[in-house]
């Protein structure tokens, strides 16, 4: 059986990143995948977190997997914190997985900066809970931007590593799905960084719950070159800023770049932008609307966040039971 599992930070507003590398294809793979969509709160804990802050972003994650398109009914949507069974897996797994594997990890280099010896434990094994919120479910497949890929690697390492010390193949090496056009969101104002939550310019990313307004500001704000919109995708990749605004186009559109090149080939950005606002906001605008009336009942969240919870334990709770024998605890 197929099954895929991913989550996202409950940390600030989600983005456009997000909304094309990852929200908007489990919305496509809720047909074809018996589907767990997590808002991994335990994860945030690994940066200083707002205790009042950490429980509404929760429920405005929870809100923005409906508004964009997850069906609560077909797929199991919950928080991590409400399900045990991850850290308990988090714990048996980080007994299983050399520190050499985790100095490997950049993200952790990135967050950590340059004060490394008062970065939280938590931090540096994130990828080790991360292992453990996918091999709970055995699930088979995980979408996630690129951004991700190397903890996806590790998670079929650790799988691997464990199989092997106990002589099976308990977990299924979970599958990276890294899937559309636009797998790595740059930064609206540095075409070298990607669109991120933590970056703090604001002008540097489009929120799902920005009015028309904003966005529209946000996207005449983007760092472009004053050359027109080449003809050919190789063209386009010399310049990063640029390419990133074509490739957002082209994902919100449904299309390739190179479609999208052969419909504005020549002319200016500044012409192409027009065009790539009423797109965005064509698109976003309605989950935001929708985001914001799912916000209005909060108790209704709640509910559905329990209700998942529920479905999800009882699926993790089996499997740590049978990890439990294999061990011998
Ligand atoms: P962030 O990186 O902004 O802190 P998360 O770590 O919670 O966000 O990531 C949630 C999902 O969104 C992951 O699947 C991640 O790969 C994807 N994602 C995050 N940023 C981007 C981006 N700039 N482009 C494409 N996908 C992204
Ligand atoms: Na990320």
């Amino acid at each position: 059986m197929n099954r895929i599992f991913s989550g996202m930070q409950p940390t600030r507003q989600l983005h456009l990143g997000n909304y094309l590398g990852a929200l908007r294809n489990w919305v496509a793979l809720q047909d074809q995948f018996e589907s767990i969509f997590c808002i991994v709160d335990l994860h945030a804990l690994t940066l200083p977190q707002d205790p009042a802050v950490l429980l509404s972003n929760t429920r405005e994650v929870t809100a923005a997997y409906i508004a964009a398109g997850i069906d609560p009914d077909r797929c199991i949507i919950f928080n991590q914190a409400a399900v045990a069974a991850h850290s308990e897996l988090a714990w048996i797994l980080s007994c299983h997985t050399p520190m050499g594997w985790l100095n490997r990890m950049t993200q952790f280099k990135e967050k950590a900066g340059k004060h490394r010896e008062n970065a939280a434990l938590g931090l540096y094994a994130y990828p080790v809970l991360m292992a453990a919120d996918i091999l709970v479910y055995k699930a088979t497949h995980v979408p996630v931007g690129e951004d991700q890929k190397q903890h996806l690697e590790l998670a079929r390492d650790i799988a691997g590593a464990f199989n092997r010390h106990y002589g099976n193949d308990f977990f299924p090496l979970p599958e990276p799905q890294i899937l559309g056009e636009a797998t790595r969101v740059m930064s609206l104002r540095d075409g070298s960084k990607k669109m991120s939550k933590s970056d703090e310019s604001d002008y540097s990313r489009i929120n799902l719950t920005d009015d028309a307004d904003t966005i529209a500001l946000k996207v005449r704000k983007a760092k472009t070159d004053p050359e027109p919109l080449p003809e050919a995708v190789e063209e386009l990749e010399k310049r990063p800023e640029a390419d990133n605004l074509v490739t957002i186009y082209s994902a919100l559109a449904g299309t390739s770049r190179q479609d999208t090149l052969g419909q504005f080939a020549g002319q200016q950005f500044s012409a192409f932008k027009g065009n790539l606002v009423d797109l965005a906001v064509a698109k976003l605008a309605p989950i935001s609307t929708e985001m914001n009336r799912l916000m209005s009942d909060v108790g209704e969240i709640d509910r559905i966040l329990r209700h998942g919870a529920d479905k999800a334990s009882a699926i993790a709770s089996a499997n740590l039971s049978d990890i439990k024998d294999i061990i011998g605890l």
